[in-house]
């Protein structure tokens, strides 16, 4: 089965601060992923680039067989128009536990 998200040496660089280092994973459809890491860690610098928020420097990010590093601007509004980045983010009533919800009131993986 092909992976519906395909991380592939990702790279993402702000002027000279490079956000992501040459990351690398795959999501099978289906696959329940947390993405963990301390502040500044570029979490939310992937998940921009997976909503079609922000480009990416270098490598590669596919979801659903669409290679986010090839979309022209014009590409991008109509992917994030599309709802492919609904059923990435998307966390059915009861997936988070209370206590979490309570002290993260914004989305899971932002
Ligand atoms: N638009 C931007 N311009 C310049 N630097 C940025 C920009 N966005 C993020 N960064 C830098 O990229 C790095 C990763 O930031 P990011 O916000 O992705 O981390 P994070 O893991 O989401 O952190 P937090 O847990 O605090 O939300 C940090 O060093 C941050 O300062
Ligand atoms: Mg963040």
């Amino acid at each position: 089965m092909n992976a519906q998200v395909r991380i592939e040496s990702l790279v993402k660089e702000y002027g000279t601060l490079r956000a992501l280092n040459g990351i690398s994973f795959h999501i099978q459809a289906g696959e329940w992923v947390a993405l963990m890491g301390p502040s500044g860690s570029g979490k939310t610098t992937l998940i921009n680039i997976l909503g079609g928020l922000d480009t990416l420097t270098s490598g590669h990010a596919i979801v659903d067989g669409v290679d986010l590093a090839k979309l022209s601007e014009n590409d991008l509004v109509r992917y994030r128009a599309e709802e492919n980045w609904l059923r990435l983010s998307a966390v059915p009533p009861g997936a988070v536990p209370e206590r979490h919800r309570e002290r993260n009131a914004g989305p899971v993986l932002s």
